[in-house]
């Protein structure tokens, strides 16, 4: 059995105004008329052999999730709701105890990405399928273009089969002279946070790097609601599981950890100026969405929910307009958007 895990918890306030608390960036149209979580559910779908996706998010969003999934004819098998997000770990360990029977192979991928390629990342998903069911926790890498600090770095190391390798070392989130020193050496991939793995094989990492969590997540569950598909952990309990990631607390420290390096036009659209990257472009080099007017403007990102926005003679802008705010912001400075949204938040 190949069971999809859809993370959909976070909140990816780096494309703010358009992502926000209420609507994260999973629930947007980007890089295409779906939102990111639809497209997301139907690559799960395209996997021969996968079973209908089991869902971990926030209680908060169930409607809509429902809504979402129901309009792209991908229904979820079980949804598992968390009462208060505490990040990946205890998501990944619910999934591993709950959504999955004894030894099912778990295909973990977040919902707030880009793969255009979904054909290849189909094959690559089977050729990992093998060391996934002897026990291994396969990574998928991404060939790195600059030294990012916002992602999980794998060292690849010798090879197990085909082009998959041992995973020599897992760095999650270096601080930026580290980032350099691994892009100059070589032989490191990104880690695009998608993971195959034995559900048991997981259980048996945490029970060794996280027993507190695990056992927390364990009361959480014995206390659960549980209705029809639905599971709600008890809330108190719930609360209390420590909030760590996957990456921290099993990616870096696990034992049997291989990669396969894919190239499938991955993108984690962190910011604005990486969907201008990959979304269709005018010949001025510019990315519109909505009721937009440009003439000769160049390598703009102009997108509006709200009112018609009308540029003229600008360039490598990112101009972002919802019913309430309007964005500027050079295109090369994206990334300091949260400054933006940190005086946002102290002003409403
Ligand atoms: N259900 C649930 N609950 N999902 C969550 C939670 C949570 O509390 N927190 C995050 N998620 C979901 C996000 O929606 C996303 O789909 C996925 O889990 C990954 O979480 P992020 O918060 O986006 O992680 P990241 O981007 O900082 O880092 C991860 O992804 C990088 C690639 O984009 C790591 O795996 C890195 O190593 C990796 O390079
Ligand atoms: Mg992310």
């Amino acid at each position: 059995q190949l069971i999809p895990v859809i993370l959909s918890g976070g909140a990816g306030t780096r494309l703010w105004p358009l992502s926000t608390e209420q609507t994260p960036k999973q629930f947007l149209p980007l890089a295409g008329e779906k939102s990111l979580l639809q497209q997301t559910a139907l690559r799960a779908r395209s996997i021969s052999q996968a079973t209908s996706p089991v869902i971990v998010a926030s209680q908060d969003h169930e409607r809509r999730i429902l809504g979402e999934l129901d309009a792209v004819g991908c229904p979820p098998s079980r949804l598992l709701l968390e009462p208060i997000g505490r990040n990946t770990a205890p998501a990944l360990a619910m999934a591993a105890l709950e959504g999955a029977d004894e030894n099912a192979l778990l295909l973990v991928m977040p919902s707030d990405h880009v793969i255009r390629d979904v054909e290849s990342f189909g094959e690559a998903v089977h050729r990992a399928l093998p060391l996934a069911q002897d026990g291994w926790l396969v990574t998928f890498g991404i060939t790195p273009d600059r030294p990012a600090t916002g992602y999980g770095y794998i060292h690849m190391g010798e090879p197990l089969s085909g082009e998959i390798c041992r995973v020599k070392r897992f760095v999650e989130k270096p601080e930026a002279g580290r980032a350099e020193r691994m892009l100059a050496d070589g032989g490191y991939v990104w880690n695009a946070g998608i993971f195959l793995l034995r559900s048991d094989r997981l259980i048996e990492e945490l029970s060794v790097h996280a027993p507190a969590l695990l056992g927390s997540v364990r009361e959480a569950l014995a206390a659960a609601h549980r209705e029809g598909n639905r599971v709600i952990p008890d809330r108190a309990a719930f609360a209390s599981v420590e909030a760590e990631s996957i990456d921290y607390v099993v990616m870096e420290r696990a034992a049997r950890m291989a990669v396969v390096p894919v190239d499938v036009g991955w993108s984690d659209i962190g910011s604005w100026d990486a969907l201008h990257e990959i979304e269709p472009q005018d010949d001025g080099g510019n990315a519109l969405h909505g009721d937009v007017l440009a003439l000769e403007s160049h390598g703009c990102l102009i997108r509006t929910s709200g009112p018609r926005v009308a540029a003229l003679g600008v360039s490598d802008l990112v101009i972002v307009a919802t019913d309430d705010v309007v964005l500027v912001i050079p295109r090369e400075r994206a990334q300091e958007v949260r400054r933006l949204v940190q005086l946002a938040g102290q002003a409403s």
